[in-house]
């Protein structure tokens, strides 16, 4: 089932997600919609609380379902290691038609656990590396723009708001 994706503004997005602690068929089919949710949008990355569920879960997909077998889902992801630097335009569901160049470390590694509550341990590179790290980012209630400089994320939130006024966002 595809689910509606919040957009920059709604208060849920700057919130810190609570640790899941029951792993059950609720969080199964959470996930299992939110992955269907971004597949479709398309994106390569999406947080619960994106969907309204103030839940520490990801998905992610850095192929955007171009190759079998990428989707990673993690409950209760941490970021244990970083290593290097990239600086890329980056871009997020909740806020449409955006982008910005966003410093990231190049590698990371990121535990957490599976939807059955296995532990799980993901290294990322490069496009990965930089999903992994907004999507977290989401868990925490911070969003690509607050990593820009303050002039572009002004300019940003000026045509956002302007956006809402003219009832398009
Ligand atoms: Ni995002």
């Amino acid at each position: 089932m595809m689910l509606p994706i919040l957009k920059y503004g709604n208060p849920i997005l700057q919130k810190v997600c609570e640790p899941v602690t029951v792993f059950d068929k609720t969080l199964e089919t959470l996930a299992k919609n939110m992955a269907e949710t971004m597949y479709a949008a398309p994106g390569v990355g999406l947080a619960a609380p994106q969907v309204g569920v103030l839940k520490r879960l990801i998905v992610v997909d850095a192929t955007a379902g171009e190759k079998q077998g990428e989707l990673i889902t993690l409950v209760n992801p941490e970021i244990i290691n970083k290593e290097g630097e990239q600086y890329e335009e980056e871009g997020c569901l909740s806020i449409p038609n955006f982008t910005g160049k966003v410093r990231r470390p190049y590698r990371v590694i990121v535990t957490g656990k599976d939807l059955q509550g296995r532990e799980k341990i993901v290294e990322g590179e490069a496009l990965l590396s930089r999903v992994l790290s907004h999507e977290i980012d989401h868990l925490n209630g911070v969003l690509f723009i607050d990593h820009l400089g303050p002039i572009k994320r002004d300019i940003i939130k000026r045509k956002i708001r302007k956006k809402v006024r003219a009832g398009e966002w």
